[in-house]
């Protein structure tokens, strides 16, 4: 059966394995962009689902692709990079921080927040949404960061979906939203985009989490559904600088599947609300 047909992976050999570290050696090389550290199991996948598009037999040859075409190259990028996201994901976890964590942050003169791995932007515009509810969007900038451009450029765009409007909508209510959802967005033609004045206090920069360092002090860094696609060397590392990048007493928000535990750093925080990976660092 052609290649293209079969949804199956073929079976994990070495030679699969040199391939792979090959095409990724190739990347970072040609292009500058370090997936090598990368969970093994994920990058395999997201590199055949490229192959498939492609039409290709084996990884040597999506590497001669991916050398000589950057075209073929962004394609992958935008298959290693999985942009998934959406407003108020996990909404327990946005209500477990307006009701946990909001109110010490009202204590602070000034709130910096970095949302490391943005993607299009959904989950910063939540936030700035629940912190103008609460008062506190007047006193906060917001560092929204992604190695990915084209989910920058969309982020800063911040055009929603129109087919998510109704799941964002049910999002924004139960993570306890206390106004109507409309009132974050203007609808023109078929066009949903956000009101200019949440996007005011946000900053959105390209940042590496491989390969950049920190580049402020934060109360609150944000970081979701990114580490679950490092391996534990590049995990342990991104938790070193998020811990620097943390002010004393700050707090450290992950991912519903990813956890502090067995990393360098897991002594130095503790749970604020373990269920929804909210953490704060105590030294
Ligand atoms: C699955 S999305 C998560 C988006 C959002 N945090 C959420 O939970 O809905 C993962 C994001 O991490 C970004 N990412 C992957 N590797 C990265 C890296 N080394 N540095 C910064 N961002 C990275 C991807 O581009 C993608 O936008």
């Amino acid at each position: 059966m052609a290649a293209s047909m079969n949804t199956q992976l073929p079976l994990d050999g070495e030679l699969e394995k040199i391939e792979i570290n090959l095409l990724l050696e190739g990347i970072y090389r040609r292009y500058g962009y370090d997936f090598r550290n990368y969970s093994y199991a994920s990058i395999r996948r997201r590199i055949w689902h490229r192959l498939r598009l492609e039409g290709l037999e084996n990884v040597s040859s999506l590497q001669a692709k991916v050398m000589h075409h950057s075209e073929v190259f962004h394609r992958l990028l935008g298959d290693l990079v999985i942009p998934v996201t959406e407003m108020f994901r996990d909404p327990d976890m946005f209500l477990a921080f307006r009701r946990d964590i909001i109110p010490l942050l009202r204590e602070l003169p000034f709130i910096r927040i970095w949302h490391a791995g943005c993607s299009t932007g959904e989950e910063v515009y939540s936030m700035a949404i629940l912190l103008n509810e609460e008062g506190l969007l007047h006193k906060s900038r917001i560092y929204a960061t992604d190695i990915s451009e084209s989910a920058l450029q969309r982020a800063k765009d911040g055009i929603i979906p129109i087919d998510r409007m109704k799941k964002y909508t049910k999002n924004y209510q139960l993570a306890g939203g206390q106004q109507s959802f409309s009132d974050y967005y203007i609808s023109d033609h078929g066009t949903v985009m956000v009101k200019p004045f949440l996007r005011q206090p946000i900053v959105f920069a390209r940042h590496n989490l491989v390969t950049d360092s920190s580049f402020n002090e934060f109360h609150v860094i944000m970081c979701r559904n990114v580490m679950i696609y490092f391996n534990s060397q590049l995990r342990d590392q991104a938790h070193k600088l998020f811990y620097e990048s943390l002010a004393q007493e700050g707090f450290l928000t992950l991912g519903g599947k990813e956890s502090i535990s067995f990393t360098p750093m897991a002594g130095r925080y503790e749970a604020c609300n373990d269920k929804y990976r909210i953490f704060r660092k105590i030294r």
